[in-house]
């Protein structure tokens, strides 16, 4: 591991300073809200207003679960009624194959990056060329090309920052949609390190593997990085633990405690969210047919533990009340944080 603290503590909502007047304006919208929070059905467009989330998925590991991650909270918040937008921002295009859309036939977040579109002339809707996304999800897919994003900068200026070219884009679409998700690639190259430099908040996707853990401190010191060099607003929002398994081993275990010991906000909230992720082929499934599990397997259980992690989020963004929230979760039973919670008793 990178940096050898025994804890890290991130300071939380330090940018979310409102004036009275954006809170009053913040609880009319919810309340139109709440009536409507399983319909969607149009529900969306009447928020014209809307604040837009820019959430980057990360770990400097690949196989950890990001992009699975990445497209089932848009799934999950898509379900409610939020507009999501996810941005393929891996050459290996997990999230535009998970979505099934074909490989390297649309333009997408490789012209974004190199100023060559609009991201809005990119954007991938339900409908599409045939295409089924999930509801209120549009994509912004990746190709091969993305592996060629330093180079081509380059040759159309010495000037342009590199880590800059997202900051623009994401600014076309503020108040487009409710959430945008930058599925990142497991190294820092110029669409990653673009992803941290303008994204508002990030999420950490970890499975309870002794890589996946590493690469999670290598996440973490890249975030202090971009925090201390231009990107100051920039603040964890949380560690997804996904792939657990029932039936677990000692290490699975202590990776779990590890987790939820060491990464905490500094009033000494545990930075990983409830709601765990648990193991299961079903997973693999979907993304063979190129669907989420919320279209392939709706009943499955995963699908509760990823409805119950949206309601984290938007705990956490303080988008709904957590005394909402908490009601919502009292009814909602799943067996993620009951596994967590025991794997930290064990550990
Ligand atoms: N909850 C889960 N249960 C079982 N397998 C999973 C789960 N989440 C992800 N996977 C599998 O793990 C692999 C890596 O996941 P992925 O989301 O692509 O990771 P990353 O984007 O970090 O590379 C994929 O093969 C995926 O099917
Ligand atoms: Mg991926």
């Amino acid at each position: 591991m990178r940096d050898s603290r025994s804890s890290w503590s991130f300071s939380r909502y330090r940018g979310i300073a409102l004036s009275r007047e954006q809170a009053e304006n913040r609880a009319e919208i919810f309340f139109g809200r709440t009536g409507n929070m399983d319909g969607g059905d149009g529900r969306s467009e009447q928020i014209r207003d809307r604040k837009t989330h820019i959430i980057a998925v990360g770990n400097q590991k690949g196989g950890v679960g990001k992009t699975t991650n990445a497209v089932h909270m848009a799934a999950a918040l898509g379900e409610t009624g939020r507009k999501c937008l996810i941005i393929d921002l891996d050459m290996n295009q997990g999230a535009t194959r998970h979505l099934g859309v074909p490989s390297n036939s649309f333009l997408g977040s490789y012209e974004v990056l190199i100023g060559e579109e609009q991201p809005l002339d990119v954007v991938i809707t339900n409908g599409d060329e045939d295409l089924e996304l999930p509801k209120n999800v549009d994509l912004i897919p990746a190709s091969r090309k993305l592996e060629n994003t330093e180079q081509a900068l380059h040759q159309k200026s010495k000037f342009i920052v590199e880590q800059n070219v997202l900051i623009q884009p994401l600014r076309s679409l503020e108040g487009k949609y409710d959430y945008i998700f930058l599925d990142t690639a497991p190294n820092a190259n110029v669409p990653t390190i673009a992803a941290y430099k303008a994204a508002r908040w990030f999420i950490l996707a970890a499975m309870p593997d002794p890589l996946a853990i590493t690469g999670l401190n290598d996440a973490l010191v890249d975030i202090q990085d971009a925090q201390q060099n231009g990107n100051p607003k920039l603040e964890i929002l949380g560690v997804i633990l996904s792939g657990v398994d029932g039936r677990r081993t000692r290490l699975a275990s202590q990776l779990i405690a590890y987790v939820d010991r060491t990464f905490r906000f500094d009033d000494g909230s545990p930075a990983k969210f409830e709601s765990s992720i648990s193991r299961s082929v079903v997973v693999h499934e979907a993304q063979k047919e190129g669907k989420t599990l919320f279209e392939t397997h709706p009943q499955h259980k995963l699908c509760e533990q990823y409805r119950e992690l949206a309601r984290e989020i938007e705990t956490r963004l303080g988008v709904v009340p957590a005394a909402q929230a908490k009601r919502t979760k009292a009814a909602a039973n799943t067996d993620g944080e009951e596994m967590a919670e025991e794997a930290v008793g064990n550990g």
